[in-house]
């Protein structure tokens, strides 16, 4: 729960507004899981039993899907849906000073998880409009060059092509290899693409396709050293990896709550470095700014679900209890439980690498003969939450495990793809 209302005053809350729909959720009902906290964690070894207890995801349900989209732990619904309902009942003025200062306290719990300053950090509403932003907000044009990955999302790979329409600059496209090559080969593909017009350099650091990674690190430092501006999209890395932007340097990086953080849906983070900030130009101008750094010019969005912002810091607290290191090794692990298991079913193509520096937690796989759309639909049948990948490109069945999965779960799951490669559909 946020430090700013303790549990009295969020019954008392609820007391008036009537039973909310969440607290009569059947899970929490009867005894709910006591919240995690850092005597919950063990030292050494996380008791991972009772970070599933968190969240709402039946015992019947295995949710293997957060590459799109996470469910969220209790205490993030609890934080919206109380200070949605304070909000809707005592909207006295001091409150929304509150809630304004609150913002600031995620912008610093942000900036500390990602090892930046808060002065560099901008609150978003997902990475789609954060990538957006950079493509937007950057002065491009004729003789101008961005280089970017082929495997990148549309808010990144889109948004370029589309703007250099517009404002009459080029974009040079790295392709994808498939198998992953190796770091080395994307170090000398990205190095050999860039020319004396190259500005930014695009790319992901963790794919949403086949789960492949790329040396991030590695990728801004050889950019910086050549002056060209980097944005690393870390949706698929953000929550997930123990990302370490002081390290890095890259000049942008995006991400979004609603995926591996497990936080509020529609709440994203920019982090634009001190360096870049003179020069870039904001996407929008509106009222109720942050108060610190370029979130002063660049976040006046207008009215915004405030609640979702408080909640987003509450459940960053959260992924700090249990640890990102942790968290990324716990998924990494059950990543490759999926990977050898599903590799060695008769039929089952892997498009996700086997060497282990090469992928993250998401495992992409083409199930023998069988329609990925069907077999996504025996999977919902059978109580699994997966992904299908269409057409020619890598397609087939993406499981993305995280920290609320147990070893149950992915035997579940490979069993049921076992089970249809079996009998068919
Ligand atoms: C690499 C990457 N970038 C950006 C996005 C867009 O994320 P959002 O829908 O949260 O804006 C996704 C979504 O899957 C993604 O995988």
């Amino acid at each position: 729960m946020n430090g700013s209302m303790d549990r009295r005053e969020f019954t008392r809350l609820f007391a008036f507004g009537g039973s909310a729909a969440l607290l009569s959720h059947p899970r929490f009902k009867g005894v709910a899981a006591p919240p995690l906290t850092p005597d919950r964690v063990r030292s050494g070894a996380v008791d991972w039993a009772s970070v599933r207890e968190q969240f709402l995801i039946p015992e019947e349900v295995t949710v293997l899907n957060a590459a799109n989209l996470c469910p969220a732990p209790r205490q993030v619904l609890e934080t919206v849906q109380a200070h949605t309902a304070r909000l809707d009942s005592e909207p006295f003025p001091s409150y929304r000073s509150e809630v304004q200062a609150s913002k600031e306290r995620t912008r610093d719990l942000l900036a500390s998880h990602l090892r930046a300053t808060p002065e560099e950090i901008l609150i978003t509403r997902n990475t789609s409009e954060a990538n957006n932003w950079v493509s937007t907000g950057l002065a491009l044009g004729p003789g101008d060059e961005v280089l970017i990955f082929s495997d990148n999302h549309p808010s990144n790979n889109t948004a370029w092509k589309k703007k250099a329409e517009r404002f009459g600059y080029t974009v040079t496209e790295v392709p994808h290899v498939d198998p992953h090559p190796g770091h080395e080969y994307y170090m000398r593909a990205f190095e050999e693409a860039i020319t004396s017009n190259t500005r930014v350099l695009a790319f992901m650091q963790h794919t949403n396709t086949s789960g492949d990674v790329l040396p991030a690190r590695e990728l801004c430092w050889m950019a910086k050293e050549r002056g060209i501006v980097t944005l690393v999209d870390g949706a698929q890395s953000f929550g997930l990896m123990d990302v370490d932007l002081a390290d890095w340097r890259p000049d942008f990086f995006s991400g979004s709550a609603h995926k591996w953080p497990c936080g509020p849906k529609e709440t994203g983070v920019l982090f634009v470095s001190r360096d870049m900030q003179e020069n870039f130009w904001p996407s929008i101008y509106s009222a109720y700014s942050g108060s610190r750094g370029l979130s002063r010019t660049h976040e006046g969005m207008g009215q915004r679900d405030t609640p979702a912002l408080q909640a987003f810091g509450a459940q960053i607290e959260f992924l700090q209890t249990i640890g990102q290191h942790e968290i990324e090794m716990r998924s990494r692990e059950l990543a490759t439980m999926l990977v050898e298991e599903l590799s060695a079913l008769d039929g089952v193509h892997m498009w996700t690498p086997h060497q282990i520096e090469r992928r993250g937690a998401v495992v992409t796989f083409q199930p023998g003969t069988l329609r990925s759309q069907e077999v996504l639909a025996a999977l919902e049948h059978d109580g699994i939450v997966a992904a299908a990948r269409g057409g020619s490109d890598r397609p087939g069945i993406r499981f993305s495990p995280h920290f609320y999965n147990t070893e149950d779960d992915i035997e579940r799951a490979v069993a049921a793809i076992k089970g249809y490669l079996q009998r068919g559909l």
